[in-house]
């Protein structure tokens, strides 16, 4: 993946030998005297950690928080850099991914970290397994240390090549070496969904999604035209690219399971409108800026997908995205057309920016003809989901409260917040048409459930769950998250 332009690996060696431009050691909130890695360091150091650093300086530990420091030639490193690991009591795996993130971040606005190593944090006074801590330190390192910069003349990481675990015990680095690899994947699926989102939507068009989808050769893969589309019925989502030079392209990966009797069949959908300038309904300029990142959850699907193979969870898994832009062109839909849905219910466009909902209609109505056990639709959905929990927490909701709970676990897991919205059938009402089977859009209050109520109508026959990530996607100077993907990766793997 060229945007991490450096390597995650783990040797054995002692610490303080070990040549390096930075050293990574820790300390837990409010130890005064560090033991361990740290303890060692600061010996060798002749206590400018306890001394300097902590009595001096007043660092403490806090949860995420950095200081560096030369090293005089005292240990084979030239800086040390301690990161607060926060509160023992508090520190998990999760905060060992993100305080991993934080480092990386930092090293690579260093001006001289070619070759940074670490101790591996948490396997000692944290009580990890060594194989978790390894996978966590490098799927955070490698995700911290994306940088989006293949447009930008000057890149942005030029400095870190190496990043090193070092742990004297054979064991534990046979151990963190499994660990790497596993957290090496769940990053390339993360940093792959995140190359995508934040593609300039001239590059990111629903050919390219296909183009992508039909090179992951180890995987079944069927790609409808605008033709094929036509003729499996799908009038939802061919209304919406209608108004677009783009064609659609409705793309199916099938993964399945190496092993003969793979414990249940889930699709996995994701939102793949390739930009959403609202349709004729068309959005104000500061609601359009980042509408290339309307294809999130398609990228996230495409980034799970990319490494599935590898991944080999026990569960076949198919693929499904219909990807089309939502554009005002001369023959776009309008406000009024009546689209005819793959399950024959007719839908009256209301209003033609609730463009989502209608190819997912479709996409949901294909999945279940596939007779798979579940679906999980996943879609930068709603602004009102965003305005309900805000950047931090996705919105899920479904007819299978088990699989919705395991869903909230998995992301927890993850890393990534996802909050319960009800599907209150009062809400309904607000999506009847006079004169169709429903319309697309009906009150805004509720508006995230509203969506999802909708979406029920295309849901036949197998627990569904739906996951509203418009507010997680994107995020403003950020850019792309990769939201979803560990959390539906975490689910197809328990
Ligand atoms: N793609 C948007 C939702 C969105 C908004 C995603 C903000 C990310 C950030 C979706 O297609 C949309 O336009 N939804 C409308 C629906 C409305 C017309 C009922 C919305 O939320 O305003
Ligand atoms: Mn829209
Ligand atoms: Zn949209």
């Amino acid at each position: 993946m060229d945007s991490v332009k450096f390597n995650v690996s783990v040797t054995k060696g002692l610490l303080e030998k070990t040549p390096a431009n930075v050293l990574v050691i820790n300390l837990f909130e409010g130890v005064k005297i560090p033991a361990g890695a740290t303890g060692a360091i600061d010996i060798a150091l002749d206590g400018l950690i306890s001394k300097f650093v902590i009595g001096k300086e007043g660092f403490d530990g806090k949860f995420g928080s950095i200081y560096v420091l030369p090293t005089y030639g005292k240990i084979a490193a030239e800086k040390v850099l301690i990161v607060g690991l926060g509160k023992n009591k508090d520190f998990n795996l999760n905060r060992l991914r993100e305080v991993s993130e934080k480092v990386i971040k930092k090293c690579m606005k260093m001006n001289n970290a070619k070759k940074v190593i670490s101790v591996l944090h948490g396997a000692g006074i944290g009580g990890f397994d060594p194989e978790q801590a390894a996978r966590m330190i490098a799927e955070g390192t490698l995700t911290g240390g994306y940088a989006f910069d293949k447009y930008k003349s000057e890149k942005k990481n030029t400095k870190v090549q190496d990043f090193v675990i070092v742990d004297m015990v054979e064991e534990n680095c046979k151990k963190a070496k499994s660990g790497i690899k596993k957290g090496k994947l769940i990053a390339d699926a993360v940093n792959f969904a995140k190359n995508l989102a934040n593609e300039q939507p001239a590059y990111a068009t629903p050919t390219k999604l296909a183009e992508i989808a039909q090179s992951f050769k180890d995987l079944e893969v069927k790609v409808y035209d605008k033709n094929e589309i036509e003729k499996m019925g799908m009038g939802a989502f061919l209304g919406v690219a209608k108004g677009s030079s783009e064609p659609p392209k409705f793309i199916h990966m099938k993964y399945k399971s190496p092993t003969k009797n793979p414990t249940r069949k889930i699709a996995l959908i994701g939102k793949g409108i390739c930009f959403d300038s609202g349709g004729l309904d068309i959005k104000p300029p500061s609601s359009m800026l980042n509408m290339k990142d309307d294809m999130s959850a398609a990228a996230a699907v495409l980034g799970i997908m990319s490494i599935i193979k590898e991944l080999k969870p026990n569960c076949e898994v198919h693929g499904l995205i219909a990807a089309c832009e939502n554009m005002p062109g001369a023959s776009a839909y309008k406000p009024g057309d009546i689209l005819t849905a793959k399950n024959g219910v007719t839908i009256e466009v209301d209003n033609t920016d609730a463009e989502g909902r209608l190819t997912l209609a479709d996409a949901l109505c294909y999945a279940c003809d596939l007779e798979v056990d579940e679906v999980i639709d996943i879609a930068t959905l709603t602004g009102a989901c965003m305005v309900a929990l805000g950047t931090v927490a996705s919105g899920i909701m479904g007819n299978h409260q088990t699989m919705i709970d395991k869903l909230i676990k998995c992301g927890a897991a993850g890393g990534e917040k996802i909050w319960q919205m009800p599907l209150f059938e009062e809400y309904k009402e607000s999506l009847k048409s006079d004169i169709a089977d429903t319309k697309n859009t009906g009150s805004r209050m509720g508006g995230a459930q509203i969506a999802g109520l909708f979406l029920q109508n295309f849901v036949k026959k197998v627990r569904w769950a739906h996951i509203d990530i418009a507010g997680t996607a994107f995020i403003e100077k950020k850019g792309a998250t990769g939201a979803g993907v560990r959390t539906l990766i975490n689910y197809l793997m328990s």
